[in-house]
């Protein structure tokens, strides 16, 4: 299996949005080959369901939120939250095929986790718990990040975020100036968590690191976490301590990012940030967005390659710094697997 190619797990909950996208009304998503509007209706409560009326197929998307059903544009039909039909104004009876598929949604944090796979193995308690890493913290501040689409396989963006050896060269002098990738690092398992740490020593920080942690000055030692749950999860903790910032201790900055496959060749980052300190650069979002933009275009590249390439031409060749990611490609296809879907 290769990162370009690979399939995806079903039975694994994904992030389908973050809760301020609804307040807009029904809002379409496409996840794992599906297309599902999302809606938040009167009961407060967010909701999934499958994006085609049963009737003549127009997508529910386009209808309306009446109290806590979804109203379909055509002929006026009506789908409460388990997709059952509750109201036919052109009368007559209901069968029990007038139905569309429910998919369970939890919201934890900000984020809405979409579970698309076999409906007998849906367990919210399986959901990934970001709080440890600072958000919904009274202690810390956070905020849901930018949205990026990215036309590649959703494995190239997971292992690419896992892997700290490229920021010396994909984001050179943006948030590295060369020391990061020849650090040695250390990998610990954490339950279904796997830890990659790089530490880096009275380091001269690039000047978007001292904007997003207030430095008065460029040098401080560094210690760089990936934490990564597959298939579909990677947080990017930077630690900086040693500067004369004005605060004390060490000051964190966490992003996370969820990555939900659109398709076998498309998926969507969700991206959220937490910080142990205020948050002090006025420009964060556009450079968060900036920065990944940087990884976005090098995964297009490599997708596209994929596309057309001859498959015998397609092999990747690993070093030692892929050994995390290698590990959770190997998670990845125990997933598929157990679900009888490895190729
Ligand atoms: S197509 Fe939706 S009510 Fe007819
Ligand atoms: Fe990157």
């Amino acid at each position: 299996m290769i990162a370009g190619t690979a399939p995806y797990p079903r039975n694994q909950w994904y992030v389908a949005a973050s809760v301020g996208e609804l307040e807009g009304g029904p809002l379409q998503r496409w996840l794992l080959d599906t297309p599902v509007v999302l809606y938040r209706g009167a009961s407060g409560e967010a909701r999934a369901l499958l994006d085609r009326c049963p009737h003549r197929g127009l997508p529910l998307s386009q209808g309306r939120i009446v109290g806590d059903t979804l109203q379909c544009r055509y002929h006026g039909m009506r789908f409460d939250g388990a997709g059952r039909c509750v109201d036919l104004p052109s009368g007559g009876p209901v069968s029990d095929r007038l139905c569309v598929t429910p998919y369970p949604l939890v919201q934890r944090w900000q984020w809405l986790w979409i579970w698309m796979g076999d409906p007998e193995l849906t367990d919210p308690a399986a959901i990934p718990d970001i709080g440890p890493f600072g958000f919904g913290r009274e202690d810390w501040c956070d905020e849901v990040g930018p949205l990026l689409p990215v036309a590649a396989n959703y494995l190239l963006p997971f292992e690419n975020l896992l892997d700290a050896s490229h920021i010396s060269f994909l984001h050179h002098g943006l948030i590295d100036s060369g020391d990061v990738a020849a650090q040695p690092f250390t990998t610990e398992l954490h339950g279904d968590w796997m830890r990659v740490s790089r530490f880096i020593e009275n380091e001269t920080v690039s000047p978007l690191t001292q904007a997003t942690f207030a430095m008065a000055s460029g040098t401080a030692n560094r210690t760089i976490t990936a934490d990564a749950h597959a298939p579909n999860l990677c947080g990017i903790r930077v630690d900086i301590t040693g500067t004369d910032n004005g605060g004390e201790g060490t000051r964190t900055n966490q992003l996370m990012v969820g990555i939900t496959p659109v398709s076998r060749g498309c998926c969507m980052q969700f991206t959220a940030i937490a910080q142990n300190f205020p948050f002090a650069n006025p420009n964060r979002e556009a450079d968060v967005r900036s920065l990944l933009m940087e990884d976005v275009e090098a995964m297009e590249s490599i997708q596209a390659l994929i596309d057309k390439i001859d498959p015998a031409q397609c092999q990747e060749v690993s070093v030692n710094a892929d050994a995390p990611a290698m590990r959770m490609r190997r998670r990845i296809i125990d997933m598929l697997a157990a679900e009888g879907s490895v190729e």
